[in-house]
């Protein structure tokens, strides 16, 4: 989704916002503008397209400036285009925006009969002349800029350049993202950490409805009533190199390969004395579950599948009933919340608009506690749960979803342990079995890689594919739909996942000898009901692709292709079998020639609803 950088130095900023931009490409965009302040005027450059393509125009034309602000777009209001990009100029104002600001036909009216006239078809430029006509009330560009704000409905990450102050940036936050970096003599914005690392590790977070004057010297951030609000600092544990793409030819790749050391780092400090330590999640203390009757989950896309699976464990393993739901969906249901209920949110960013609502509205129902799985420190999610489980995958740069999932399902299954412990539903053997099972999951995540080469032959057979199915039965069925999503979003291979019981209900009349199938068929208790499903498939002609454990009885014949997966302690398959559907969906689309770390019209941080 569209990223926001803004630098004020006593040196020229716009390499640090390109370079900003460049790292912030993994969210997904599709244009790029920067804008800077030199010799009483703005330099403003913008382009469709990608970021290099902003950089060759700034080297041709130069953009010199001590204070700056730029973007990358993911088109809402408007098409892709140079006059949509952003920064929009108002007079002596220039301001970058992400979100949506939904009233912004209603201010545009308002503007157009006041003499304001528009070039572009967005709304961040009518709120750049907004805050422009409220400077006539007031006496400052910050007040005008809360004014503005006061009449804005919807969700916004704000950067701000004033032609007649080059000494200030603004910043403001409601709803989505924004961070401010604190260097020696410098400062900085952004809507990620990770496109400032190369110049901080010591940052601030706006909160919501804050707003923020930073000059070279000085950071001072205001709430709504215009009191000055004292922030703490975060040093960022990410450097610079963590977003590398090292040996790799994609980020996705190196993601993929990264799953021992990923998972490794999940496990580390978490197993203590052969028990699973209360300091896994930030904020409990030996009781915090005790009386934990209903568990609810929310999430969106990936982060919803590691929930699905969760569902499984927590009810075989701490006995609580437990609901799962997509977020987009809750947020707007009148949900029936018991006692003593446990509201629980996965999310690799923590800024995902429709989950953060759903916590939010959590917190207005009864839920006794909430408690967010979440990979990045200092987000939404983690500030405002009471609880958190950091996932610890490491910064994840490829849009699609993978060492930060598997790291989620392991987070997971540590927090089931700790509430079946806490609830004593579950037997010291039990416990014992899961403990030896987690410590031997690094070790068999390299194991399972080592079908890489296999599944790179085998995704040639998926070229010229148009459609194809994933089964899966039990906890493997949210497994399925993990390697169908994968599969289209970066391949644009059309893919679906079914409970592999439910495709005789329908989706079986689908089936012909153009379907590839793929099941996924690891050594448990439901691998007899699974083989029945596999037989109706086979008989109509499917070209299946069975990922089975090594000891599995099964041939490969014209319409069958076994992939032998390592044998695994049943509670760690979720995890593992979702490996080699990662890889399929890397080496399809690569096959494919689609762009692997940035899909089309996907974003890495979905900050809108
Ligand atoms: C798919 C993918 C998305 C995200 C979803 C939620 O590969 O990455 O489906 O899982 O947008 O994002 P987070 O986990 O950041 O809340």
């Amino acid at each position: 989704m569209c990223g926001i950088v803004g630098a004020i130095a006593q040196r020229n900023v716009s390499e640090i916002l390109l370079e900003g931009l460049s790292r912030l490409e993994y969210r997904g965009y599709d244009s790029a503008g920067i804008c800077t302040i030199a010799g009483n005027k703005f330099s403003c450059i913008k382009t469709t397209g990608k970021v290099k393509v902003l950089k060759d125009e700034v080297n041709l034309v130069g953009c010199p400036g001590l204070i700056g602000i730029a973007h990358t777009r993911w088109a809402t209001h408007g098409v892709p285009s140079k006059e949509n990009a952003h920064p929009h100029i108002c007079d002596h104002l220039a301001l970058v925006h992400n979100g949506i600001i939904e009233n912004f036909q209603e201010l545009k009216q308002e503007l157009i009969a006041a003499g304001y006239s528009f070039k572009s078809q967005t709304d961040t430029e009518v709120l750049v002349c907004l805050i422009h006509s409220m400077l006539k009330k007031s006496s400052s560009v910050l007040d005008a800029f809360k004014l503005a704000l006061a009449r804005v409905k919807g969700s916004y990450g704000l950067a701000l350049v004033d032609l007649n102050d080059p000494d200030t940036l603004y910043a403001a936050r409601s709803g989505s993202p924004l961070i401010i970096g604190l260097g020696i003599g410098e400062n900085f914005i952004a809507s990620d950490t990770l496109a400032l690392l190369p110049v901080t590790r010591r940052f601030i977070y706006l909160e919501e409805n804050e707003i923020a004057a930073i000059t070279t010297r000085a950071v001072r951030v205001f709430d709504l009533n215009g009191c000055e609000v004292d922030k703490k600092i975060i040093e960022s544990d990410l450097d610079a190199e963590s977003i590398s793409k090292g040996e790799y030819r994609h980020y996705m790749q190196k993601e993929i390969f990264e799953q021992p050391t990923s998972l490794q780092n999940t496990l580390i400090g978490r197993i203590i004395d052969d028990k699973i330590s209360n300091e896994t999640v930030v904020g409990i203390d030996d009781n915090t579950f005790k009386d934990t009757n209903f568990i609810q989950i929310v999430a969106c896309g990936t982060s919803y599948h590691a929930g699905m699976v969760a569902r499984y464990w927590f009810e075989e393993l701490t006995g609580v009933a437990t609901n799962v739901e997509i977020a987009s969906e809750y947020r707007y249901r009148k949900a029936v919340v018991p006692d003593n209920a446990l509201f629980v949110t996965i999310s690799q960013s923590g800024e995902t608009a429709d989950t953060l609502a759903s916590l939010r509205l959590a917190k207005e129902q009864k839920f006794k506690n909430s408690l967010s799985i979440c990979n990045v420190n200092g987000s939404s999610l983690v500030r405002e749960s009471d609880y958190t489980l950091f996932t610890k995958a490491g910064a994840e740069i490829g849009v699609a979803s993978t060492k930060a999932f598997t790291a989620q399902l392991l987070s997971l299954l540590l927090l089931a342990l700790i509430i079946a412990k806490q609830k004593q539903a579950i037997t010291e053997e039990k416990y014992k079995e899961i403990i030896t099972s987690l410590r031997a999951l690094p070790a068999l995540c390299q194991d399972f890689l080592s079908c890489d080469k296999q599944i790179a032959a085998l995704s040639e057979q998926f070229s010229g594919k148009h459609h194809c199915l994933f089964l899966g039965r039990g906890v493997m069925y949210p497994i399925a739909l993990e390697g169908a999503l994968k599969l289209k979003e970066i391949s644009y291979i059309h893919a679906e996942g079914y409970a592999a019981g439910e495709l005789k209900h329908g989706p079986i009349a689908l089936i012909d000898n153009e379907m590839p199938v793929v099941v996924v068929a690891p050594d448990n208790a439901l691998m007899d009901k699974l083989v029945s499903n596999v037989e109706e498939v086979r008989a109509r002609g499917a070209q299946l692709y069975i990922f089975v454990d090594n000891k599995a009885q099964l041939k490969n014949d014209k319409q069958t292709q076994k992939v032998a997966l390592p044998s695994c302690p049943e509670i760690l398959q979720p995890i593992l079998y979702t490996i080699p559907l990662q890889l399929l969906a890397y080496y399809c689309a690569v096959i494919n020639g689609t762009d692997v770390d940035q899909p089309r019209n996907l974003a890495k941080s979905v900050t809108v609803e």
